[in-house]
Parts: structure tokens; sequence; C-alpha cells
């Protein structure tokens, strides 16, 4: 554990207004760090760090900017140069779109990071956190999959953008005497326990989860499963999906490491997973054990660009990190399930 005194340490949140960044930003304050957001509100909404204030009892310090933008994002870190830390979210994430624009993906993806680290070397910042992703292992050879497994050729353009934000870090990292850890994560689910903040997709969601909430709720006639012909126990496919409320606790863990000078290198890449596979079919199940409603759903072709089954090898985080996911696949869905019905009952 952090010394109290190191508490109160100042924490950059890029996309801290976002899904996994706002649980991130409850989970550091209420480890008493300082917090100061920066989001260009693209796929989030500002009033996000009115609830997180209602949470945690302080509002986080925001900043409403573009970190493509370098002039805006120099002025931020010339202005901003005592922080202990960078967590790094602030990026597109939609598989599909990523097809239909991939120039927008990686210039958007990679520039702002680019940014950054121009920023860190400048400015001597030295910490680093990146949200990285499963999705850099396509369909691993091997399950369930460690961070040894090779990074094979992207499926989407969304996927190579992580792929090559990871490779810019570990090259940054040697060069320029910063640190860094990337976290790679595997299905995130979920909401707070108070259900003031969730996942808030903009229009029709891609991912699973708010599909199943929202069709529940009445958004959707029905929730489409792609695929029924995998080769798995009941022909879905299977993610491994994780509270996104451990994964904001492993953002701690991780900070901790770094600020605590625990790193065993300057780069580092850790598996955020429960290490427990679930097919679609379980997922919808679960939902429907905890909300007490049968989901309307029907099975149609696989949908483009999907992996077949995808679970993680947890042991080394656990271990380095001291940090192990708690929740279960029914905590996710009744969370989720309380968001979708808070978000229902504002709009009335
Ligand atoms: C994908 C990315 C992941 C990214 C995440 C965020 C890959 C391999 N994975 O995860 O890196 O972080 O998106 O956007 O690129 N499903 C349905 N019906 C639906 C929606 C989903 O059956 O309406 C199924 C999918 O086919 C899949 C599973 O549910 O088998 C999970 O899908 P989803 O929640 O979209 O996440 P991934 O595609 O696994």
């Amino acid at each position: 554990m952090t010394q109290e005194s190191e508490r109160r340490l100042k924490v950059l949140v890029t996309g801290g207004t976002g899904y996994i960044g706002s649980h991130t930003v409850v989970a550091l304050q209420q480890q008493g760090f300082e917090v100061v957001v920066i989001d260009n509100l693209s796929n989030s909404h500002s009033d996000v760090i009115n609830r997180i204030g209602k949470i945690t009892g302080t509002k986080p310090e925001f900043h409403e900017f573009d970190l493509v933008d370098r002039q805006e994002t120099d002025l931020f870190f010339t202005q901003n140069p005592d922080l202990a830390g960078i967590i790094h979210f602030a990026a597109y994430k939609a598989v599909a779109e990523s097809m239909s624009d991939p120039l927008m993906y990686y210039s958007n993806n990679l520039v702002s990071l680019m940014n950054i680290l121009e920023a860190m070397k400048n400015h001597g910042i030295v910490n680093l956190v990146f949200s990285s992703s499963c999705t850099v292992y396509g369909q691993p050879d091997e399950l369930p999959v460690n961070e040894t497994a090779p990074v094979k050729a992207a499926w989407s353009a969304y996927g190579s953008t992580k792929q090559m934000s990871e490779e810019i870090i570990r090259f940054s990292v040697r060069a320029y005497g910063i640190k860094s850890i990337a976290l790679r994560y595997f299905n995130p689910v979920g909401a707070h326990q108070s259900a003031l903040i969730g996942e808030f997709p903009r229009g029709i969601p891609n991912n699973l989860a708010p599909f199943i909430t929202q069709t529940a709720i009445g958004l959707h006639d029905q929730l489409n499963v792609f695929g029924s012909d995998y080769n798995t126990p009941d022909g879905t496919a299977i993610r491994d999906f994780i509270h996104v409320v451990d994964l904001a606790e492993a953002h701690i863990a991780a900070v901790d490491r770094m600020i605590g000078n625990r790193t065993k290198a300057d780069y580092e890449v850790f598996n955020l997973g429960t290490g427990k596979g679930y097919s679609v079919l379980e997922a919808i199940q679960a939902f429907e054990k905890v909300s007490g409603r049968k989901l309307k759903y029907r099975f149609v072709d696989r949908r483009q660009g999907d992996i077949e089954q995808l679970w993680a090898d947890t042991a080394y985080a656990n271990k380095e990190l001291g940090w192990k996911a708690e929740r279960s696949l029914e905590d996710m869905m009744d969370s989720a399930w309380k968001w979708e019905q808070a978000l229902a009952n504002e709009k009335s």
C-alpha cells in the first residue's frame, strides 16, 4: 500500500469522463489521489464530473480539450508539470467504425498519445498507465492467453492502433526516461454500485452488455446473438467479462506500483481479466437471473471480425499488481441493469 504522505499526489486521467475512465477517477479519489481530468467529450458527457463529485464528495478538476491539439496539450502541461502520473484512456474504441474510417482512428489514437509522450519528455513526467486491449492477441493459439503470447496481425484498425500505441510507448520509454505500464483489458461490463456512472454509449451500442440492458428496458426489440455455430460448448462466442470497478481498481495498483518504484522493467504489460470465459448465452442467462426478466433474442450470423473465444491468464497481474478481479458475472449484469434503470428514470 502507498504511504499516507503519497496519497495526495496528482494524477491526470485522460478520457476521465468515459466509461472506464470515470470509474477509475472515483477509485483514485477514494484512495486519496488528487485527480485532474482531460476529455474532449466526443463520446461522453460533462455531467459525469458532477456525478463523480456526488459519489466521492469531490469534483475532479476538469479540462475540456482535444489531446490531438498539440498547442492546447503543451499549454496544459506547462501549467500542470507537477503530475505524479498519467492514466491515458482517451481514444476511439468502436471496432466497426474503425474499419469504415481507419485514418480517423490512427490520427486520433496515435497523435494524442504522441502529444502526451512529448509533453512527458519535455516536462519530466515519468509515469504513464496506458489503456490497451486483449484485441492485440487476435485469436491466440493457446488459452488462457498470457502476456508473452505473440501479438498477431490486427483484425481491426482499432486493434491496430492499440498495437502501434504499445510499440510507440515501448520505444519512447527506452529513449526518454519514461516508465509505462500497459494494461490489456478483456471485456469490461457493469457499472458503479451507486448507479450514478456507467457505460453511456452514444447511438446504438456495439457491445454486448449495453445492448442487453437497452433491449430489456425496451429501447430495442431484441438482441442479435452473433453466431451460434462456434466451436464452443453452447455454440456462442466466449469472452472474459470483467467488472469495470475491478478494472478501475487495477489502475490504482498500477499507479501505486509505479509511484512506489516497484516496477521490474521500465515498460510492463499486464492482462486485466478474471481468468474465466463465459459464453454470450451465459451472459444473457446471468442477466435474466439478476433482472428477473426474459430477454428477447435471436441467433444471427457471426459478426465479421469477431474471434471465437478469448480469456486471460491473470497469474502475472495477480502476483505483480497484488490485484485480483473479485466481482462475478451476476454482479456485472446486476450493476449494469441498475444503471440502465437509473438512466431510464432520469429521462422519464
Ligand atoms: C471488442 C474488441 C475489444 C474492444 C471492445 C470495445 C476485439 C477482438 N475486441 O470486444 O478489443 O475493447 O470491442 O469496443 O476487437 N455480441 C452479440 N450481440 C451484440 C453485441 C455483441 O452477440 O449485439 C457478441 C459478440 O459477437 C461477441 C461478444 O458478444 O462475441 C462480445 O462482443 P462485444 O461486447 O462487442 O466485445 P468484443 O467484440 O469482444
